[in-house]
């Protein structure tokens, strides 16, 4: 814990003893400071030589004391407020100021050099003198229901301007009118039950979809693929309130008038529509922009909307249970109205347009005393639909106090081993826009210098424990770090974070350990992770998923999410906040300053060989078509066998590694620093040129959650409702084989160099 190592240090003062003993005492002391130096002299000699007695020097440990002392929940409460004043929606000149105020402040912090980064790329917006909004209409044609044109503002904030409405970026511009389906979720087992056991056909149809569960640009694409031509996303209470909390501002529940903001892109990984691959710079060409996106109108509505619409369906009665949310309508799956509304239909209003624009990075560097030419990352968003008071600011704020305090270290003469990179992306809510830009202009370094990449965006979701998502490779080092954070819970004072974290969210699979989850996307490590094969991590607080049933948190990318509901409701003294700047800065340091990289190859062995488990029970579903097609896991269990042990000799070798020699020492960096891009397959997954990393993948049907072995995933999913069996066994074949090859090639990386 950060505060033990002062106490300890403190002389014991010997006042108050007569002459001869205080003589006595000093010879004493003296004798004794003489001997435990000589001791620490031969420990640190003994230490030197091998990479498992502590390399971390002295320096190291005070630096990282003083940085964690550093930093200050009040502090970051003080910044959160400063940078939820106005919204910063990407494009704009209010996101601009504060991206030159945060450059000032990283100047002034102390960093070597802080640049903006510009980039030119596709956004979408409301038309502000035609406005979106969706009506009932009579059978005259008559628009006799309309859905809100904006969300009530929260007290305090009735005069701010430029409040964005409501919309789904990306939509296409339309008017389609139709009858009504309701499609629950939306995800492709929706689908599935309406069309094969339903029997209802989606097409020419507007489907309302409730929020939930799955990314809501996956939703889209579904519905899209059902033949839909206009597609309502709702926020049911079911999924956008807690019960027994009141709507913000008394609680933090969702009002009825609040509606989620979001992107529907379904391009997976590529960043700006218009130039995939490449930077959007001007030298950049661009696609024409009718290939950036699905052409189908989209608009999010809030509960006291959907209920007016949802309230007269007719026809298919909801199949189960799981297919109804908490609103007083009967759930009917329709297509269309009944009883004397019967002749009624829906009608979409949609005029968002789509428009280049500049957005801007802020790119501050921290050049690394002995190896400034490997990076270490820290980066999270700054753009915000509106306030952005959880969503990034809780975490925008806590990336600047991070920054803050490495400022401090460094004015005391220091410098990390390697070089620190800290990032304030634009436009990640326009599907990861502004990182993915800075990491194609700057592939080629990456690719060749970057050790590790945190991710910092909101830093809670939830006030009960700690969430952490990461490469098996960080896994050792997270436990570690956690174990010398305080816990911010309540009934866990004098205990450490790793402690409250483990008893609130075991894993379930390794005793003894709290649970960390697979990294998928939804946020800017992406294409760090799954593109470029750079080791990567988040964290944050969250709810209590065994009692906490609502989708992220309730007032998610609404108007409501201010200042006032984080310092009410989530954390009223920022310890969480702190407690997450702890491990986000903590996992910085490390990786910038040990001088073997924190990485550990036993655990990917690990987590491989749970993973294969995993695929093993959906294969044990189709064991007589697997007989009959001769497929088997056998060369993925082999390749990992050998990757275990591999990895296994890697470490035992590296205790023995003389840490002195800094040749040797790089070189063992460097195989610990290559083992994540040696998953990398640079032809990507099948029709995801830009998901590249063979072990991790966002899960196909739901960008948000990550999948492990994904084409082997993919090519089994609904395998049985296939037309052509032989075809379909034999791609899960060939992406077995795949994946055994690339195992079976990163544990070449690990064996001895010679
Ligand atoms: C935020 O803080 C900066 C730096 O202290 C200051 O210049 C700016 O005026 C503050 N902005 C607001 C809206 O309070
Ligand atoms: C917004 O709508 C108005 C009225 O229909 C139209 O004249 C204008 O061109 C639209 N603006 C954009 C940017 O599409
Ligand atoms: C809905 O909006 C349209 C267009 O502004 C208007 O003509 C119509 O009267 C409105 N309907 C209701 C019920 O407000
Ligand atoms: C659904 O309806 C469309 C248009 O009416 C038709 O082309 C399509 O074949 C139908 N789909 C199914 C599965 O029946
Ligand atoms: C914060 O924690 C308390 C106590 O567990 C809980 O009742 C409350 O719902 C939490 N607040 C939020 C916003 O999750
Ligand atoms: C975590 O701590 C253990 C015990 O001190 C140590 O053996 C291990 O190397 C540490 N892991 C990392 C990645 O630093
Ligand atoms: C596989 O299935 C068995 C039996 O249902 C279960 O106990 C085991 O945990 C599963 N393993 C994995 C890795 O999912
Ligand atoms: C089945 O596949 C294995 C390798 O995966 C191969 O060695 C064997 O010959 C195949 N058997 C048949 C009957 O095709
Ligand atoms: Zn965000």
């Amino acid at each position: 814990m950060w505060t033990s190592l002062s106490t300890v240090t403190e002389p014991t003062s010997p006042r108050g003893r007569s002459g001869g003993a205080r003589t006595r005492f000093w010879v004493l002391a003296v004798g004794i400071s003489v001997g435990l130096f000589l001791l620490g002299f031969l420990i640190g000699w003994l230490a030197n030589r091998h990479a498992d007695q502590l390399p971390r020097t002295d320096v190291h440990e005070k630096m990282k004391e003083a940085f964690m002392k550093e930093m200050k929940a009040e502090s970051i409460k003080q910044i959160l407020y400063n940078f939820t004043r106005q919204p910063h929606l990407a494009g704009t000149q209010e996101n601009l100021c504060l991206a030159e105020q945060i450059q000032a402040e990283w100047k002034a912090f102390g960093l070597d050099s802080v640049q903006l980064a510009p980039y030119d790329v596709l956004l979408s917006y409301p038309n502000e003198t035609n406005p979106n909004y969706i009506s009932i209409i009579d059978e005259h044609g008559q628009e006799i229901f309309n859905t809100s044109l904006s969300e009530p503002v929260p007290a305090g904030y009735e005069t701010v301007e430029d409040v964005v409405p409501p919309y789904s970026a990306f939509s296409a511009q339309g008017e389609p009118e139709g009858d009504l389906v309701y499609v629950n979720y939306g995800s492709i087992e929706d689908f599935h039950r309406l069309e094969r056991e339903m029997g209802i056909n989606c097409s020419g149809k507007i489907v309302i979809v409730r929020y939930g569960k799955i990314f809501r640009g996956n939703k889209v694409k579904n519905a899209y693929l059902a033949g839909a031509k206009g597609i309502i996303l709702y926020s049911d209470p079911a999924d956008s309130c807690a019960p027994g909390v009141q709507p913000y501002p008394d609680g933090w529940n969702l009002p009825g008038g609040g509606a989620q903001r979001g992107n529907v892109l379904i391009l997976d990984g590529a960043g700006d529509p218009l130039t995939p691959g490449y930077p959007a710079k001007e030298y950049a060409y661009r696609l024409e922009e009718g290939q950036a996106h699905l052409n189908i109108p989209v608009h999010p509505i809030g509960y006291h909307d959907a209920e007016k619409l949802l309230k007269e369906m007719g026809g298919a009665p909801a199949p189960d249970d799981s297919w109804k949310g908490q609103l007083s309508v009967p759930y009917n799956v329709g297509p269309g109205f009944t009883g004397s509304s019967s002749k009624r239909k829906v009608r979409m209003h949609i005029y968002s347009f789509k428009q280049v624009r500049r957005i801007y990075n802020v790119i501050g560097t921290l050049r690394g005393a002995t190896e400034p030419d490997r990076y270490v990352i820290l980066g999270g968003h700054r753009d915000s639909w509106v306030f952005g008071g959880i969503d990034p600011q809780s975490g925008a704020a806590v990336v600047h106090e991070i920054v803050r305090s490495f400022g401090k270290l460094k004015q005391k003469g220091w410098r990390p081993r390697r070089t620190v990179i800290f990032a304030s992306w634009d436009a990640e809510e326009f599907g990861l826009i502004g990182s993915t830009e800075w990491a194609e202009e700057n592939v080629k370094l990456l690719q060749q210098r970057g050790v590790a990449y945190i991710n910092a965006d909101s830093s809670i979701e939830g006030n009960y424990t700690l969430r952490v998502d990461c490469t098996p490779l960080m896994h050792s080092l997270v436990y570690n770090l956690t174990k010398e954070i305080p816990s911010p819970d309540e009934g866990y004072e004098g205990k450490s974070l790793f402690e409250s974290w483990n008893e609130k969210s075991p894993s379930t699979e390794h005793k003894g350990f709290p649970r960390i989850n697979k990294l998928g996307s939804g946020n800017d490590f992406e294409v760090f992770f799954q593109r470029l094969g750079i080791a990567s991590g988040r964290a944050r607080y969250t709810k209590n998923f065994k009692v906490d049933k609502f989708s992220s948190y309730p007032v998610y990318h609404s108007v409501y999410e201010t200042y006032e509901i984080v310092e009410k409701f989530y954390d009223p003294t920022f310890k969480n906040h702190l407690a997450v700047a702890q491990v986000r800065g903590g996992l910085v340091f490390e990786l910038a300053n040990e001088v073997i990289l924190p990485f550990n190859c036993r655990d990917y062995a690990m987590a491989l060989n749970s993973y294969v488990g995993i695929l093993y029970n959906i294969t044990m579903k189709h064991r007589v078509a697997m007989e009959a097609y001769n497929v088997s896991l056998d060369l993925l269990l082999d390749s990992i066998k050998t990757f275990s042990e591999v990895a296994n000799d890697f470490h035992s070798r590296l205790k023995l590694l003389d840490i002195n020699n800094p040749i040797k020492v790089r070189s063992w960096n460097d195989q610990l620093m290559f083992l994540e891009r040696a998953f990398i397959d640079p032809l990507g997954l099948p029709g995801r040129p830009f998901y590249r990393h063979i072990i991790f993948a966002p899960n196909s049907h739901n960008k948000y959650a990550g999948v492990s072995f994904p084409g082997i995933y993919d090519a089994l999913f609904d395998i049985d409702n296939k037309a052509e069996q032989q075809k379909a066994w034999e791609e899960v074949k060939r992406q077995i084989s795949i994946a055994a090859f690339t195992v079976t090639a990163a544990a070449g990386t690990l064996k001895e160099t010679l």
